[in-house]
């Protein structure tokens, strides 16, 4: 395959929850700027402000073009506001590749106390968060957009952080739902991308028993995927070449989810 046929020369791109410098959403970002994107890196959390500042300087030094915006996907006035912002930087009047990456990942379990409040906050983020984005990009989106949802393979293995599995299984059917109300009438793909265990500030320690036990799941290897091979998985979701791929659970996990 020729090299220029995954290329996103002239796109635009938002990956949210993409300023930490070990997430999964700076590699995205860094990979699609790299194909050639304009990028806006999106955080939420004071701390990740230096953070994100060096996700930027990496892309800018890689030639990438990117620009930074804080803002908290949750509230529906600063998903807009992600959205204006990302188009008044790029002097565009369109955004072509929207990555819903951004997530809280508590480990409460259903029968804790605070469980509800978790819930709520969690569904918040990572549900509404999604779902506000979706509807302030969709109208600037052309044909041939692509909407990718960060899932998780633990949608299909019940095994753990249940509460944050409900709102990703939640996820995985918007995906579906999205795809056929923004497939015939807009010519825009949505999928759902699902890493296993990969080394980022959520991954369990190494020798926390999920840890060892999400190990002995994987098939491809004795390890954690690291970011990069869940951004390459959406480099080619991104991509052209995928336009008949939509509506679909794309596990990225070094083949957890086969291996049941
Ligand atoms: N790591 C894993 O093992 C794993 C496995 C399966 C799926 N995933 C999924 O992969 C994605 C990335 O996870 P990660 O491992 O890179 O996690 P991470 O390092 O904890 O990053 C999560 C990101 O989400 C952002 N975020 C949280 N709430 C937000 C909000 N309200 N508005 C905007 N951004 C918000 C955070 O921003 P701040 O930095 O500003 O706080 C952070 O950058 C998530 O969707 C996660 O569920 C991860």
């Amino acid at each position: 395959m020729a090299a220029n046929e995954l290329s996103l020369a002239g796109k635009v791109a938002i990956v949210t929850g993409s300023g930490r410098t070990n997430g999964i959403g700076a590699a995205i970002a860094l990979a699609l700027a790299k194909r050639g994107a304009a990028v806006t890196v999106n955080y939420v959390s004071e701390s990740s402000s230096s953070k994100a500042a060096e996700v930027e300087k990496t892309i800018k030094n890689a030639g990438g073009k990117v620009t930074v915006i804080r803002a908290d996907i949750g509230v529906p006035a600063q998903a807009k506001d992600l959205v204006t912002k990302t188009l008044s930087a790029f002097n565009t009047d369109k955004i072509d590749i929207l990555v819903n990456n951004g997530a809280a990942g508590p480990y409460t379990n259903m029968m804790d106390a605070e469980a509800s409040e978790v819930m709520d906050s969690t569904f918040r983020t990572n549900v509404v968060g999604t779902l506000n984005l979706v509807q302030a990009v969709v109208p600037h989106m052309p044909k041939g957009g692509r909407i990718i949802n960060i899932s998780s393979v633990i949608t299909k293995l019940a095994i753990a952080m249940p509460v944050y599995g409900a709102t990703k299984a939640a996820l995985d059917f918007m995906t579906v739902a999205w795809a056929g109300e923004l497939g015939k009438t807009h010519g825009i793909t949505v999928n759902s991308i699902a890493p296993g265990p990969t080394t980022t500030d959520m991954a369990p320690p190494d020798d926390h028993p999920l840890a060892i036990h999400l190990k002995s799941l994987t098939l491809a290897a004795d390890r954690f995927g690291a970011p990069e091979e869940i951004a390459n998985a959406v480099v080619l979701v991104a991509s052209p070449l995928s336009s008949w791929v939509t509506g679909q659970f794309i596990s990225a996990s070094g083949g957890v989810t086969n291996g049941l």
